[in-house]
């Protein structure tokens, strides 16, 4: 018999009911799990930005196409988002997820429509299997629209965040550039695909799982969205990238992000670039923060392969679609899979 636990959030499950198992309801079928000894260690590309503004930049152009084609993952240093916003904000999530149980669940909603929430595991209205994570999700651009609704505890949360997304945004938006000229595009291409643009953030908490080996923090899937800029703890393991049929762990390199192509790139360049698979592994002893920016398109854009990117050879993978179809479709799907829903026949 499974324990029946109230809690709406994992996070209190441990630490106020002290659980010694992991409730049915989180197990995962012996098919599916994470198989935490069946690792191979490898390691994604680490890219220095440094020279992205300077005459070295189609040397690093070069380095982040072969990235986005081989792995669809890169990290990368000298980044340009000050080391005191990254602290601040890995700081505010932290305390967020230590304030008491009521204070927290005042954000709390499992309608993945609201734009400012705090939920559990992936989709909880439409999954089979729970995930040990809680998360914090914000839209954050255009930041007037949607900074009244974030939590005003912690009492720095909006000025940190908001420092943390407007730098992040910045990133993203150079990214963006370096990854339509790796295509062959103009460096504006992307940016224009995407419409009035929009970018979400999540602060992903994986509480320690007393069998971590019966359960994910998040399973395998590939992010909806263009493309995720991850900030991840300094010190905890648990983020794995699939590579050619295996997972990756991808270790913590303070003061680097993680990037990751999202589905819509994917799209647009007619599967050139890799959105990749990965997942989050939870341990015994140790919570883990991560924090993914999700930059995507408006819900009003229209996504498809890039015409320039078309040939007799290489017909469209996809055909078009508004980003809203495809958002929706992922919410409702649990992780699955999206972009075969969106094939050319
Ligand atoms: C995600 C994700 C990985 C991590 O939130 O989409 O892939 O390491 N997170 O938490
Ligand atoms: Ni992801």
């Amino acid at each position: 018999m499974g324990t029946i636990s109230k809690r709406l959030l994992v996070s209190d499950l441990v630490t106020s009911d002290k659980i010694k198992q992991v409730p049915s309801n989180y197990i995962r079928p012996i098919s599916d799990r994470p198989n935490l000894q069946n690792v191979v260690h490898d390691s994604i590309p680490l890219i220095d930005l440094h020279d992205l503004y300077s005459p070295g930049r189609s040397h690093v152009i070069d380095q982040i196409g072969r990235a986005c084609s081989q792995y669809g993952f890169f990290q990368v240093k000298n980044h340009r988002v000050p080391e005191s916003i990254i602290s601040n904000m890995l700081q505010i999530a932290r305390e967020f997820f230590k304030l008491p149980e009521e204070e927290r669940l005042k954000c709390y909603s499992d309608d993945p429509t609201k734009t400012t929430r705090l939920s559990t595991s992936f989709n909880i209205r439409s999954e089979k299997v729970a995930n040990w994570r809680d998360y914090l999700r914000l839209h954050c651009y255009p930041l007037q629209d949607y900074v009244h609704e974030w939590p005003t505890n912690p009492m720095s949360f909006r000025d940190h965040v908001a420092e943390y997304c407007m730098s992040t945004r910045g990133l993203a938006l150079q990214l963006l550039e370096a990854i339509s000229e790796s295509l062959g595009l103009d460096k504006d291409y992307i940016n224009k695909q995407l419409g009035k643009h929009g970018q979400h953030m999540c602060m992903n908490y994986y509480p320690p799982c007393p069998q971590p080996d019966l359960t994910y923090g998040l399973p395998g899937h590939t992010d909806p969205n263009a493309i995720t800029i991850l900030l991840q703890d300094d010190h905890v393991r648990g983020l794995q990238v699939l590579k050619n049929g295996h997972w990756v762990p991808v270790d913590p390199v303070p003061n680097t992000f993680i990037i990751n192509i999202g589905d819509q790139i994917q799209v647009m360049s007619n599967d050139k670039y890799k959105s990749a698979m990965h997942r989050a592994v939870v341990n015994c002893d140790k919570e883990r923060i991560s924090i993914p920016t999700f930059y995507c398109p408006s819900l009003d854009a229209t996504m498809g392969p890039a015409p320039e990117l078309v040939t007799n050879d290489e017909p469209a993978v996809y055909n078009k679609f508004a980003y809203a179809d495809y958002y929706d479709t992922f919410w409702e799907r649990g992780l699955e899979k999206c972009l075969d829903v969106f094939k050319a026949a």
